[in-house]
């Protein structure tokens, strides 16, 4: 397989949301979307993220249970997720950036969530999976990235023994893809770089 052109990977990219069940992700492609992950970028270099990765279906299935709620008929959506062979859930651990800016060379020793313009851990966490969906893609797979509903937070750490310091941020899906819908959300149309890119201060359109 010829390696996929950059801007190639990043156009054809989209969440795929139903997979081959018949097809695991093979163990050399799991390597290399994880070996991309963490050269992702992180504040400091701290580097708190963590990837609990599940491939059997014992594994799959506590998942889904913790995640989901009892009783529930699952829709298309979930039905077609469920089919994924490989589940990637990230982790953020805000106390590793706490940690490593309290060293000297940052000197923040009082440790203040409050210096923080934006959760840096959740930030690193989702480039770290975002690295992995395009590696997805350069390994002709399918990958999603969803949430983890507020109210399954703790039965999926209690299920996969995540310690409570640790955010969840989402899950990676993984998987050959299979006949899926693309999410409606796109016909909101994407926003243009015209629109979103401001030239100099905000309110004045870049004009490329
Ligand atoms: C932070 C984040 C959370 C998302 N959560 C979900 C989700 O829970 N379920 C889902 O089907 N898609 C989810 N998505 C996928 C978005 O719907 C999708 O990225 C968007 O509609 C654009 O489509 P595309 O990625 O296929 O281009 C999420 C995406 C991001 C970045």
């Amino acid at each position: 397989m010829d390696p996929m052109e950059f801007s190639q990977v990043v156009r054809t990219r989209r969440m795929i949301r139903n997979y081959d069940p018949a097809r695991p992700v093979p163990e050399e492609m799991l390597a290399r979307v994880l070996g991309n992950a963490v050269r992702a970028p992180s504040a400091g270099f701290s580097q708190g993220w963590d990837f609990v990765v599940l491939r059997t279906e014992g594994e799959r299935a506590a998942f889904w249970e913790a995640s989901t709620t009892p009783g529930r008929e699952p829709d298309n959506w979930l039905l077609g997720i469920q089919r994924a062979p490989c589940l990637i859930v990230c982790c953020s651990s805000p106390d590793a950036y706490l940690d490593r800016y309290a060293q000297p060379d940052k000197g923040w020793t009082d440790r203040d969530a409050a210096r923080w313009p934006v959760p840096y851990w959740d930030v690193d966490t989702g480039m770290a999976a975002l690295l992995m969906l395009l590696t997805a893609v350069d390994e002709e797979l399918g990958g999603l990235f969803f949430g983890v509903p507020v109210e399954a937070l703790d039965t999926v750490r209690a299920a996969l023994a995540i310690p409570t310091d640790r955010n969840l941020v989402g899950v990676v899906s993984l998987g050959y893809p299979a006949p899926d819908r693309k999410s409606p959300s796109l016909r909101r149309g994407r926003r243009q770089v015209g629109q979103v890119a401001h030239a100099g201060r905000f309110g004045t359109p870049l004009a490329l």
